[in-house]
């Protein structure tokens, strides 16, 4: 069965690209299971119930974020409204599983492909050079082992190469892929582990390319110069879809290739 992972959607520009040319590449790959990150998604910082809702008609089965999850309030409520229930879209919008005890929302989702196939879905976030939170090599273990899916997907957002790359090492045999996200420039180092857990240290952006990582050049530019606060907006040209597309085993879950795609205008 054929997975499709899109990269960190940026802003309007990000969306109206995704919505150009997800549904080709679906149907032409046979694509079971869409997952997206969502957590550049309203405006470049986080992402609201509307738009949640907007990429699941595009066909998303579920949403990953990272550190921007919180950006836009209503997520919170959004995901309390879901409140646990499996069935509920609210439910299956995911922030990193390793955020401390008792914060809203999940880190994980359990699913049905349309064709039932049972898959797993994880988002983690690194901990070098971003906010302390649990392991997520141990969170990982703990989560990895209650699901009931072979098919996992593990959407591992940090900033560190190492730290991803050590993940996939760790998580090589356990899951179907582990992909990152966050840093916005995809890593030309897709492959599949010994073990049959396809990786990518990054999938890339899908947003405004004429940007520095999705944001206006001269707003990140004043900031690097003077160190004063000042606004970000997202860029709007040079928008391209970044996105990984996996092939695996339905009952074992393990992968047999991984693609890098990246597709513009
Ligand atoms: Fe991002
Ligand atoms: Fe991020």
């Amino acid at each position: 069965m054929n997975i499709l992972f899109v990269g960190d959607i940026f802003g309007s520009p990000g969306r109206k690209i995704v919505r150009e040319h997800v549904h080709h590449v679906v149907e032409s790959n046979k694509v079971e299971l869409l997952v997206m990150n969502a957590e550049n998604s309203a405006g470049g910082f986080g992402v609201t119930p509307a738009i949640a809702e907007e990429l699941f008609e595009l066909g998303a089965d579920v949403l990953t974020t990272g550190n921007h999850v919180w950006d836009k309030k209503e997520i919170i409520e959004y995901f309390n409204s879901a409140n646990g229930d499996a069935k509920a879209q609210a439910r299956r919008v995911l922030r990193p599983a390793n955020y401390p005890a008792g914060t809203p929302g999940f880190g994980s989702y359990e699913g049905t492909t349309k064709s039932g196939v049972p898959y797993g879905v994880l988002n983690l976030q690194g901990r070098v050079f971003m906010a302390t939170n649990d392991d997520p090599f141990r969170v990982a273990d703990r989560l990895v082992a209650a699901m009931k899916a072979k098919v996992i997907l593990v959407d591992i957002h940090a900033e560190a190469t190492s730290e991803k790359m050590a993940l996939g090492h760790y998580l090589d045999g356990r899951v179907t892929a582990v992909l990152g996200t966050h840093t916005h420039v995809p890593t030309a180092d897709e492959c599949v582990l010994p073990n049959g857990t396809a990786y990518q240290t990054d999938v890339g952006m899908s947003g405004p390319y004429d940007s520095i990582i999705g944001v206006e050049k001269e707003m990140v530019l004043k900031r690097f110069l003077t160190n004063m606060p000042g606004k970000f907006e997202a860029a709007k040209n040079d928008p391209r879809m970044a996105a990984a597309l996996i092939e695996c085993d339905a009952t074992s879950g393990r992968a047999s290739s991984i693609k890098r795609l990246m597709l513009g205008q």
